[in-house]
């Protein structure tokens, strides 16, 4: 990448080459009231969800995109599902390959029978009472880079096309996707994100903080939340966690 090719994008660009996180700086900047996009070459503290460490070698897209979404608090779990069904999008359209969704938001490629991740999103939202001062959305995807032996369920576009991308192609369909995503009807996106969905109609195990939930993943809420059928018949909704897909 460089900065010219990242030049018309609808944003400012903040790019660097290496960054302890493309969050932490996306943190500053949101601090001095600004919306932009930061992207860098690679991460050495690179954040995941859940508290994980998030692997950013070179050749992938690590970036963080900072903006002011006239949304109330209420809303913010849709800018997941937007930036989610955004990054498949992209990718689907710059690769040509399918893609699917897994609850909440990691973009996956199905082969054979195993899923692999290429793609996941980070979400960082600051509010004052009940309207969203900034949201951080953080996108990380497997472009050209290598995958650590220690995230065997990561795989990269070089790896599944035996090809490299121009990343620049990616991010730039991706913002558009975003920004055109951004002015759909909340109910249209959750149908749309629902469409690509691999995670509806499966058994699933969420793991929460407060303890692991075991049921069938049946809808997407109309605020956001997944619902989930447990062996006693009761129908738990889930805001937040991380979900492992079981053999059904
Ligand atoms: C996940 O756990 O699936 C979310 C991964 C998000 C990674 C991206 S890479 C760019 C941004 N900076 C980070 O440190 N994390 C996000």
């Amino acid at each position: 990448l460089n900065e010219e090719e990242l030049a018309y994008l609808p944003y400012k660009v903040y790019y660097y080459k290496e960054v302890t996180s493309t969050m932490d700086i996306a943190k500053e900047i949101a601090e001095k009231g600004e919306e932009a996009l930061i992207i860098a070459e690679t991460q050495t503290k690179g954040k995941g969800r859940m508290g994980r460490f998030w692997y950013s070698p070179k050749g992938g897209i690590w970036m963080s995109l900072v903006i002011k979404p006239s949304f109330s608090l209420k809303e913010a779990y849709l800018l997941t599902y937007i930036a989610s069904l955004a990054t498949a999008l992209a990718i689907e359209k710059i690769a040509g390959i399918k893609v699917f969704l897994k609850w909440p938001n990691d973009i996956i490629y199905k082969e054979n029978d195993k899923e692999k991740k290429l793609a996941g999103i980070l979400l960082e939202v600051k509010a004052e009472i009940d309207k969203i001062d900034y949201a951080i959305i953080g996108i990380g995807i497997n472009v050209n880079n290598e995958i650590s032996s220690l995230v065997p369920e990561a795989i990269s576009l070089k790896e599944i096309l035996k090809k490299e991308l121009k990343r620049k192609d990616i991010i730039k369909e991706l913002i558009k996707e975003f920004k055109d995503l951004l002015k759909v009807e909340s109910i249209k996106i959750l149908n749309l994100w629902k469409d690509k969905s691999l995670t509806l109609g499966r058994k699933v195990k969420i793991i929460h903080p407060e303890g692991e939930k075991m049921g069938l993943a049946l809808d997407i809420s109309d605020d956001g939340a997944l619902l989930l059928k447990t062996e006693d018949t009761k129908i738990l909704k889930i805001y937040s966690g991380d979900c492992i897909h079981l053999r059904n």
